[in-house]
């Protein structure tokens, strides 16, 4: 699992067998001793390189709301030529802040308010940079059309950025957003923000 020939494989078998995307997973600790086994590569990594060895199938990422940067997805999506997508998470258990240099992981309601605002945040400095504003014109000696910059200046209660990103938009305008909120304020931002949601069911009355 450590060994990317192996997910190369799996990926180009699902892309021969026309699956629209792979998804990865993601925590930011390792439960150890008892679950050594969910160790994991960091995603984004991992499917950079897959986007190399496939050519169709979407790359979907899981990235913490809680705990990330808003420039990585945005360079997968150049890589990739616009198939990645975003499995929207906010992380789950002390054991992930504390390796964020936080001593608590914030409460359930907190962290949904944080990625509500953390989506904000990163639609806005990918906006910033708009694709149609690169002239890249060696004659007139243009690169990019300054008056189509937008800086996102944006102030909330957790983040705030006054940012010009340094990537231009993604080639999607925004990678595919997925969510898997199943508590009220999860179910809430996913129907706010998800185009794709994935919800696990143990029974069919709770489904
Ligand atoms: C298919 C699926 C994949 C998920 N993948 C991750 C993941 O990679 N990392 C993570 O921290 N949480 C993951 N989750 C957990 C969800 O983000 C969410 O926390 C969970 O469904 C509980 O919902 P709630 O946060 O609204 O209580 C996943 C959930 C589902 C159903």
């Amino acid at each position: 699992m450590f060994d990317i020939d192996w997910y190369k494989r799996i990926a180009q078998t699902a892309e021969k067998g026309k699956f629209d995307m792979i998804f990865f997973a993601d925590l930011l600790h390792l439960i150890y001793p008892s679950r050594a086994a969910a160790g994991m590569l960091d995603p984004v990594s991992l499917l950079s390189a897959l986007s190399m060895v496939t050519d169709k199938i979407g790359l979907t990422a899981t990235l913490s709301t809680t705990y990330n940067e808003p420039r990585r997805l945005s360079t997968l999506d150049h890589i990739s030529g616009g198939r990645t997508g975003w499995n929207i998470v906010t992380s789950q258990v002390d054991t992930e802040a504390r390796n964020f240099g936080r001593d608590k992981h914030p409460e359930h309601g907190t962290r949904y308010e944080m990625a509500q605002e953390f989506v904000d945040v990163v639609t806005a400095l990918w906006d910033s940079w708009p694709q149609n504003s690169l002239v890249m014109n060696r004659a007139s000696g243009t690169f990019v059309d300054e008056s189509k910059l937008r800086v996102a200046d944006y102030k909330g209660k957790w983040y705030s950025t006054q940012g010009l990103l340094n990537v231009p938009s993604p080639p999607q305008g925004y990678p595919v957003f997925i969510q898997a909120g199943s508590s009220d304020p999860g179910q809430d931002f996913a129907a706010k923000v998800g185009e794709v949601i994935f919800t696990a069911q143990t029974s069919l009355a709770a489904a």
